[in-house]
């Protein structure tokens, strides 16, 4: 089936054109200011952009935390959420149980993930590397796993101490992977967090206020150490304060090869939103941050110094936070995979003059190019997968969990309630068929494994 894209704003991180967009089968096949061709379908996307599927490269679903609770959504929902905001690949994460085999999270995984409505991969989570489990990494690179995550926060659950950290980094450096770090000081957070909970301080507020930014900077800087050291592209999640930007420039000026990945919660909400009888929904690490740093934020952005905004897609419903009396129990984690595109292109396109190329770079492009999926994703060249959006920027719209058009998420809450958006996904396409039309997912069961090559640098 081949299928014409007539007449829309074709934008991708390295073009801006008006012009026409042919798909044959999967794949896109030509691209042109005028294609003098006929086509099984023909879709008019005059005053409409056109850009490359989003890849969201940081989710969790239908990831359990024990005590029988579970993120809310699982891959079929998670992907159906996904899609209708103009993602068309995620990147989720496979944990690896401490003691066990890497390989068996892995494949755990990928028998949950096949109910995924859209593409996607895994980066594994080391939470320990004795050296008799190291072949495994040559198994999973050849599975087509190449980005690993490790946690400097949870101690006793996905903490690991600096000797771990310091082989995994090597190891993932050899075999032309990428580090994906969740940088937090966690053993002197344990102890902010004993003194806080013997004075009586329970509240949900009390989870950000025993994490102050200072101790994400401080890991980034030693994470990047090290990153140094052995080579290893670092790539920090969620990127959540003035502190941690101030690192990662310095340690870019000192030539660690670092990226910053920033996420719509900590663009949009401070920590206030922790305060009062709801707070617990808000809870998440690292944690929203004191008014001003959404809009150093914001400011980082506009400068170039993240390379992409994911959204740690974790949602968990407000009955498993609400219940919980103290912070320490509470399920951490936010939901937005929906959000995420709509919520940048009006807040950062339409409000603060981000680039529209710059846009297309941020929620798709350099995903690609680091993640090994380049480029085959995130760019509407000839030779890519043909995941398109034909985005309307004109659409508005107020964002809201009761609204079956903009929430397809099980959570049972938005984070960006009542909030008004300029610009949405008119269709999406996800290998060369449409998948969303009006709001709705009218084609369910065509996600795939995605099997990635080594991480690769941004192009710019
Ligand atoms: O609070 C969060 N972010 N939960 C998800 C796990 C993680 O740290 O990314
Ligand atoms: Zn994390
Ligand atoms: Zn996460």
């Amino acid at each position: 089936m081949s299928v014409l894209i007539q007449g829309g704003r074709i934008v991708t991180a390295s073009e801006d054109f008006t012009g026409d967009l042919l798909i044959d089968g999967e794949k896109v096949v030509a691209w042109g200011t005028r294609l003098d061709v006929r086509a099984d379908l023909t879709l008019d996307a005059r005053d409409k952009l056109v850009f490359p599927g989003g890849i969201d490269p940081h989710t969790h679903l239908e990831m359990g935390i024990g005590r029988g609770i579970s993120t809310s959504d699982d891959f079929d929902s998670g992907s159906e959420a996904a899609l209708c905001g103009g993602t068309t690949t995620l990147i989720d994460f496979a944990n690896q149980v401490p003691g066990a085999s890497m390989f068996d999270a892995f494949f755990e995984w990928k028998s949950r993930a096949k109910h995924s409505n859209c593409d996607v991969g895994a980066h594994v989570t080391i939470t320990d590397l004795p050296p008799e489990r190291i072949p495994e990494l040559d198994a999973l690179f050849a599975e087509g796993v190449s980005s690993y995550k490790m946690f400097m926060a949870y101690p006793g659950r996905l903490y690991t101490d600096d000797r771990t950290r310091f082989r995994a980094y090597r190891e993932v450096a050899r075999r032309g992977g990428i580090l994906l770090m969740h940088a937090e000081s966690g053993l002197v957070i344990d102890e902010l967090v004993s003194e806080a909970v013997a004075a009586g301080h329970t509240e949900a507020v009390w989870h950000a206020r025993t994490r102050p930014p200072e101790l994400g900077a401080e890991a980034i800087h030693r994470s990047a150490v090290l990153a140094k050291m052995t080579g290893v592209p670092l790539y920090i999640v969620h990127m959540n304060c003035a502190q941690g930007v101030e690192v990662l420039r310095q340690a870019r000026a000192d030539g660690v090869e670092i990226y910053g990945e920033v996420c719509p919660q900590y663009l949009y909400m401070d920590e206030s939103r922790l305060e009062g009888p709801e707070g617990a929904r808000y809870l998440c690490s690292p944690p929203l941050r004191p008014v001003g740093h959404p809009e150093a934020l914001w400011r980082a952005m506009l400068q170039g110094e993240f390379s992409t905004v994911a959204t740690d897609h974790c949602p968990f419903d407000s009955r498993h936070r609400e219940a919980a009396l103290d912070f320490r129990q509470v399920p951490n984690g936010l939901g937005g995979v929906e959000e995420r595109m709509r919520y940048l292109f009006s807040e950062g396109v339409v409000k603060r003059g981000l680039s529209l190329r710059e846009f297309v770079a941020l929620t798709s492009t350099r995903a690609a190019q680091l993640f090994g999926l380049w480029p085959r994703k995130g760019t509407l060249a000839p030779g890519a997968d043909a995941d398109v959006v034909v985005w309307d920027p004109a659409q508005t719209a107020t964002l809201s969990a009761s609204n079956p058009r903009l929430h397809h998420s099980k959570s049972d809450y938005s984070c960006y309630e009542g909030l008004e958006v300029t610009g949405g996904p008119e269709l999406v396409l996800l290998r060369g068929e449409v998948v969303v039309r009006e709001g709705a997912l009218v084609s369910r069961g065509r996600g795939r494994y995605l099997s990635r090559g080594p991480a690769g640098k941004p192009l710019k």
